[in-house]
């Protein structure tokens, strides 16, 4: 049985306190009877302390981001080893506001994803095509570019530290989004790539977590989806009440 996942990305959101009070407030509400893992990646600064809080529960901690080298003069970066070392062992990749106002590109999210693996880290690596390409019915080869350019180098072994955010750029915090017929079609497109670059039994393991506008009142029928095995949710993780019932919806 593939791993079911619902993961709460808070992007530039939410200092110390704010943070603090998400974290306990989740902590109270979220149920260990979650058939779902349940994933925060609060802000690097506070990434620690969120590892902290959540010490003793089910809930794992994320970094949004990471840079690509072991160490050096980069100014304002994290590495791979400073998340390790506060007890940081997923990091967040390609999503589609670093690709977009960042300019991360196929080939530095290989980079990225190298360290990330060579760490032993998780790696959620989000992809997804745009209104344009979708509108242009250029959707598959977009998505299947992305994976084939940034991911497709990995070894077979690497594959049981990767999971997949398929998250349509329209449907992020636009409240717009993909339907379940249309998220379980791209998913299961996504399986058959990946099968056919690795094997049907790789393609059958790894799980496939749909984002954009994910909210407690839509999750349920997109998590039914065959292929879809949980989300990467935004906008509705910054609200425990709505966080927890999209993690009870899978
Ligand atoms: P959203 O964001 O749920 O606010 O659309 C999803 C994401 O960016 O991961």
């Amino acid at each position: 049985m593939r791993k079911k996942i619902v993961a709460g990305n808070w992007k530039m959101n939410k200092n110390l306190a704010e943070t603090n009070a998400l974290l306990s407030d989740l902590k109270t509400k979220i149920s260990s009877s979650s058939k779902a893992e349940i994933i925060v990646a609060p802000t690097f600064v506070n990434l620690s302390n969120a590892v902290e809080k959540l010490e003793g529960t089910e809930v794992k901690v994320a970094a949004q981001n990471m840079h690509q080298a072991e160490n050096g003069a980069f100014t304002g970066e994290i590495s791979a080893d400073m998340l390790k070392g506060i007890g940081v062992e997923t990091v967040i990749l390609g999503h589609s506001e670093r690709r977009a106002y960042f300019g991360e590109t196929d080939q530095l999210l290989v980079d990225k994803v190298d360290t990330a693996l060579k760490h032993n880290m998780s790696v959620i690596f989000c992809f997804g095509e745009e209104l344009q390409d979708r509108k242009s019915d250029n959707h598959f080869s977009v998505v299947e570019s992305q994976l084939q350019n940034g991911l497709f180098h990995i070894n077979s072994e690497s594959w049981d530290s990767i999971v997949l955010a398929y998250e349509p750029v329209w449907a992020i915090g636009t409240g717009e989004t993909a339907s379940p017929e249309q998220a379980q079609e791209m998913h299961a497109f996504i399986r058959n790539t990946i099968a056919k670059a690795y094997t049907q039994d790789i393609a059958d393991k790894v799980s496939i977590l749909y984002g954009g506008s994910v909210k407690p009142n839509n999750a349920e029928e997109i998590f039914a989806k065959q292929d879809v095995d949980g989300g990467l949710i935004g906008g509705a993780s910054l609200d425990v009440d709505s966080f927890v019932a999209i993690a009870s919806a899978v």
